[in-house]
């Protein structure tokens, strides 16, 4: 196929990598709305999705609207089905093409998934930039409210630092955001055009950037510089191979450690192998030993000789992309070979596998126990 065909085959059919994008928002927004539906204080959940797209795709495939409206209609009917409520929800779903948001808002009548007892559905066809400003006004007064952007452009040059900064600058928006990093970092190895080195520069002065390896440097050194631009913020990434040579990857950004925990339950859910990506190849579990072993090795490192509590290990484990429940298989073998103290404040030791590695723990009692190798 010519290139310019394979670019309208894109277009128009909803490929394997993007097919793993929308499964990974369905699983996401899903765990969301169940936890913030559940949290006892949100009154509302606004979610915003900024470049929605056509709804469905000429091969049949659901876009993202789709996916997230029937994410919203079946938390609703859980929660009825339990005699709960969930919080009033608010969605904006915006496309500059005017078509593919009639064509959405047809699909979603079509799937009887418009119902105003549901959720408020608002269609705009608005330019992103001027959206934006308008959303993060919004965004920026909102109480007992919860907010969740997806940005899905098809071109990075649309993005800035600046505009997540803006958008979470409440603490109580999360967003998502695809990057055609494959097509970037291809860029970055064949003359970086001005667009690409613009972009890189809002996020590490372009001295200071590395010419990356491969794609995987590439998406990590992003990673890295949005980290260290949005100190206040936590970053991971979500890669999503299409073949051995192409990449593409989701970024994930929250200010509250118990959204980033379910992000990471996420990645897990979808890759239960390695949590780094969703691959589409058989030898899934290729690298599973080596993550498993990256855990210890990083865990290793960051005890050192140090006494370390449970809301620290809990929080460095997250940061490295793994879950609580990973570190207490580490934690139990070490216990097995008497290599791992575990204490509690009073003095004596825990009992045996008891290693408080969650949230509540962390946001109630962070020095329940500490953690020290013998
Ligand atoms: C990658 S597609 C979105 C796919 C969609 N999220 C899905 O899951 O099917 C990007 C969309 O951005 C729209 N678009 C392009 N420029 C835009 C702009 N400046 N503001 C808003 N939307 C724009 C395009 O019409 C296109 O539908």
């Amino acid at each position: 196929m010519s290139k310019v065909g394979k670019k309208r085959s894109s277009k128009k059919n909803l490929l394997n990598h993007s097919e793993a994008k929308v499964r990974l928002l369905g699983v996401y927004i899903n765990k969301y709305l169940n936890i913030i539906s559940n949290d006892g204080y949100s009154q509302k959940i606004r979610i915003y999705d900024l470049f929605c797209g056509e709804g469905v795709y000429d091969n049949g495939g659901y876009g993202s609207p789709v996916v997230l409206m029937k994410a919203v209609k079946d938390c609703y009917y859980s929660f009825l089905s339990r005699s709960k409520r969930i919080p009033k929800i608010d969605v904006l779903l915006n496309d500059l093409d005017e078509s593919k948001v009639a064509k959405t808002k047809n699909f979603l009548t079509e799937k009887s998934l418009l119902n105003s007892d549901i959720a408020k559905v608002d269609f705009k066809s608005e330019d992103y930039k001027d959206l934006l400003k308008v959303t993060a006004k919004e965004l920026a007064s909102i109480k007992q409210e919860k907010a969740f952007v997806f940005i899905d452009p098809y071109e990075y040059k649309h993005i800035k630092v600046s505009h997540i900064k803006e958008l979470m600058k409440n603490k109580k928006t999360e967003v998502l955001l695809w990057l055609p990093t494959q097509f970037m970092y291809r860029f970055e190895t064949n003359g970086t055009p001005t667009a690409l080195k613009d972009f890189i520069e809002e996020i590490v002065p372009y001295k200071d950037w590395n010419k990356s390896d491969n794609v995987w440097s590439f998406i990590n050194q992003l990673r890295e510089g949005f980290q260290s631009k949005l100190t206040e913020l936590y970053v991971d990434t979500f890669t999503i191979q299409k073949d051995s040579s192409t990449v593409f990857c989701l970024f994930f950004f929250t200010s509250h450690i118990k959204g980033f925990e379910k992000m990471l339950e996420a990645k897990w859910d979808i890759d239960a192998e390695a949590g780094k990506g969703w691959h589409y190849s058989p030898q899934l579990g290729l690298f599973a030993g080596q993550e498993t072993n990256k855990l210890a090795v990083e865990l290793e490192e960051f005890m050192g000789s140090k006494e370390r509590s449970n809301a620290e290990i809990f929080e460095f484990v997250l940061r490295l992309g793994f879950l609580p429940k990973h570190a207490n298989e580490v934690f139990d073998s070490w216990q097995v070979d008497s290599k791992l103290e575990v204490i509690l404040a009073n003095g004596t030791r825990a009992r045996k596998k008891s290693f408080y590695l969650n949230y509540k723990n962390y946001r109630d009692d962070p020095d329940k126990v500490s953690f020290k190798l013998k």
